[in-house]
């Protein structure tokens, strides 16, 4: 495809020499539309408390929570995905509370759907909330045994589908458990719940806020989840994954984390054309977020790095900046 371009017949810089005209021509846009807003709601919790690791983000009681999806509504955001805190004193080691059809967070999803019955609902599907370990699964034999675990993840997915969720997000890395709960949702009369699996999820330390954000940091310790999540090393497993959900049911694929992975987003997108959606995750957030208040980055690379994550093929993104860009752009 290689075309002869001769200077000075061919000047680059002819189309960079306004704005208007750099817009103009722009290959990748971002819009408010492409957002979604992950947001931490606690259990037994009035009011809200900033997470230390994750500057300018909150825990926050369902009350708070119900006002803060209609700041995020306001400034454009559709699409929220909701992370539940747990009390340490509802984990155990099987995760239990998760396959509780009145645990927390299905009250939280129905009283924010009953508010706000138009915003696109995600929930997470996995145990590591409801651990006292913290991993996404249960523990037998020293392993996260697969197969014990998705027969909890189903009856998880069946509460958070009953409870209103648009979309249900497994993030465990489970084999198999899209099939699985794919069946239990059409079985159960869920046909229209939308399976968003976090299908090429890798094994990674940018998690690291996001962990004392939900408190499952200190119950992993130094364990670590490389028995189910993928090495950062591979990408043609990350087309395995992806093919193998998609033949199970999922209706959207994510990649997480973003950044680190665009060159996995670009492959999926390119190769599977469905929806794609990528995970700016807790770590990648934090680092650009601290460094900006600290001044020693500018605000813009934050939307720079979505930019980034969209010209790689993502769909949508989950970003914890998401409300402040969308901001920012609607006042623009
Ligand atoms: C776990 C889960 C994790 C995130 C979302 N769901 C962390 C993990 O795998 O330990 C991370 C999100 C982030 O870092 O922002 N089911």
């Amino acid at each position: 495809m290689f075309i002869e371009r001769k200077f000075p017949n061919t000047r680059l810089r002819r189309l960079r020499r306004n704005n208007n005209l750099i817009d103009l021509v722009s290959e990748t846009s971002l819009t408010s539309n492409d957002l979604i807003q992950p947001i931490f709601i606690k259990e037994n919790l009035n009011g809200s408390e900033e997470i230390e690791t994750m500057p300018n983000i909150f825990r926050y009681g369902i009350e708070k929570a119900l006002k803060e999806i209609e700041d995020i509504k306001n400034s454009g955001i559709n699409s929220i995905a909701v992370f539940p805190v747990i009390d340490t004193a509802n984990k155990d080691s099987k995760g239990s509370q998760a396959a509780n059809s009145n645990n927390f967070v299905s009250t939280a999803i129905k009283a924010i759907k009953k508010e706000f019955p138009d915003i696109i609902l995600i929930a997470d599907v996995a145990l590591d909330p409801y651990t006292d370990h913290g991993h996404d699964g249960v523990i037998i034999n020293n392993e996260v045994d697969n197969d014990e675990t998705i027969k909890i993840l189903i009856e998880q997915s069946l509460i958070l589908a009953d409870s209103g969720a648009d979309i249900i997000a497994p993030s465990d890395m489970m084999d198999g458990r899209i099939g699985l709960i794919r069946n239990a949702l059409e079985q159960n009369s869920y046909k229209n719940t939308i399976l968003l699996s976090y299908a090429a999820k890798f094994n990674s330390k940018f998690y690291g806020p996001f962990r004392d954000a939900v408190g499952s940091a200190s119950s992993l310790g130094k364990s670590s989840k490389s028995s189910y999540q993928m090495s950062s090393k591979n990408k043609e497993e990350a087309l395995h994954e992806v093919a193998m959900d998609i033949n199970e049911g999922a209706d959207i694929i994510m990649v997480k984390p973003a950044m680190p992975y665009l060159d996995i987003i670009h492959l999926i997108k390119d190769s599977f054309k469905i929806p794609t959606f990528a995970y700016q995750v807790s770590g990648e957030y934090s680092m650009l977020k601290l460094s900006i208040n600290k001044g020693w980055l500018e605000s813009e690379v934050m939307l720079e790095s979505l930019i980034s994550i969209k010209r790689a093929g993502a769909d949508a993104i989950f970003s914890y900046a998401a409300k402040e860009i969308s901001m920012e752009m609607q006042n623009k």
